[in-house]
């Protein structure tokens, strides 16, 4: 990193485009057919991401921007596009022989294939903040490729022994242009679906929250009465900071990319128990499809998440549909909601 005449940091002296398969060929950690296995599957989720992307602008035209009457296993309305995104991921990711066990906030069950060769197992939210499609506003699929590991019959304990063994997050954001978001350990690239040629054409990059942390700060704050002293506390402190503003989309996908590249934070804090509190009182996002994947970004970019007692990286699971908790940003903010609110300071 190079510093200009004010002294501020500047990255982009170093910024390079990595094609999707350079950007794989340079991941570490990976044997070679584990790394084909990568391309592969991440080959899947831009040939449905783009498959959904091309859907989803053609939805309204089609009626398709609501409810499709049914609801899922979280007990949520299921969007039409929900069961459609999960029917074009889960057989693209299905048929690429290279995910043995895939999990999805739309099935109460883990999906089995099988695979004859180097594989990983999959956990997605095929469709992320659904309800902005009434009003066309953006949404996302979200994606944490797990280490898959011999001697487990029962896919379900396979993959929630695996929940620490993340070793590539993606997200597609479906906005403005559709965006392909890729981290392996160490390492965030972005990628623009190119509508002509089909393409995920990479943008300049490595990707990494801003210097300083940003000032966005993405929290419901409706809930407030459902919280602990803490987070209400930390939100309190947020009428005293003028340079902090506050940006709510309701999908987490754009919360998160947003706060990624302008720097800031998103929380969705647990609600205290029923009684007092709301209906989620462990959180209201998903672990291993929504929480894991935003925290391997995240940390690969420089940043944090906490449930607010510990890392999300670290956390142990017992359900696939287990909910969480989420705090998650660049490294100045969580750390500061961490003092602010009295929970244990991530590092
Ligand atoms: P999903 O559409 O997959 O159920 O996820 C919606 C999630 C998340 O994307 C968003 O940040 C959050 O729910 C919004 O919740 P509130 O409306 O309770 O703020
Ligand atoms: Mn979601
Ligand atoms: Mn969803």
């Amino acid at each position: 990193m190079q510093e200009n005449r004010s002294g501020r940091k500047i990255h982009h002296e170093r910024e390079s485009r990595l094609s999707l398969e350079e950007f794989i060929e340079k991941a570490p950690d990976f044997t070679t057919g584990e790394r084909i296995a990568v391309r592969e599957i991440l080959e899947s989720v831009a040939e449905g991401g783009r498959e959904v992307s091309h859907r989803l602008a053609l939805g309204p035209l089609h009626g398709l921007t609501g409810s499709s009457g049914q609801v899922n296993v979280q007990g949520e309305e299921v969007q039409a596009f929900d069961e459609i995104a999960q029917e074009v991921f889960s057989g693209l990711l299905g048929a690429s022989g290279r995910v043995s066990v895939l999990v999805s906030e739309e099935r109460e069950k883990p999906e089995v294939f099988p695979c004859p060769t180097d594989s990983f197992y999959v956990a997605m939210d095929p469709l992320d903040g659904s309800s902005n499609l009434a009003v066309s506003g953006p949404v996302g699929s979200i994606f944490a490729l797990y280490r898959s590991r011999d001697g487990n019959e029962d896919p379900s304990r396979a993959i929630l022994e695996s929940v620490q063994d993340v070793v590539c997050a993606v997200y597609v954001l479906y906005s403005v242009s559709t965006l392909m978001v890729v981290a392996f350990r160490e390492e965030v690239r972005m990628y623009a679906l190119d509508p002509a040629s089909g393409g995920f054409l990479p943008l300049p990059g490595p990707v990494r929250f801003p210097d300083g942390g940003g000032q966005i700060v993405s929290i419901n704050t409706a809930n407030y009465t459902r919280w602990d002293r803490g987070v209400q506390a930390y939100v309190d402190t947020l009428h005293s900071h003028s340079s902090w503003s506050a940006r709510y989309v309701g999908a987490l996908v754009m919360d998160f990319h947003r706060n990624l590249l302008k720097g800031g934070i998103y929380i969705y804090p647990g609600d205290l128990p029923k009684g007092n509190g709301g209906g989620h009182p462990e959180g209201k996002l998903r672990l291993l499809f929504e929480a894991i994947p935003m925290a391997f970004i995240a940390r690969a970019a420089g940043g944090l998440a906490t449930n607010g007692q510990k890392p999300i990286l670290e956390l142990p699971a017992t359900h696939i549909h287990q909910r969480v908790a989420l705090i998650v940003g660049s490294r100045e903010r969580v750390q500061e909601f961490s003092r602010i609110s009295g929970s244990p300071e991530p590092n």
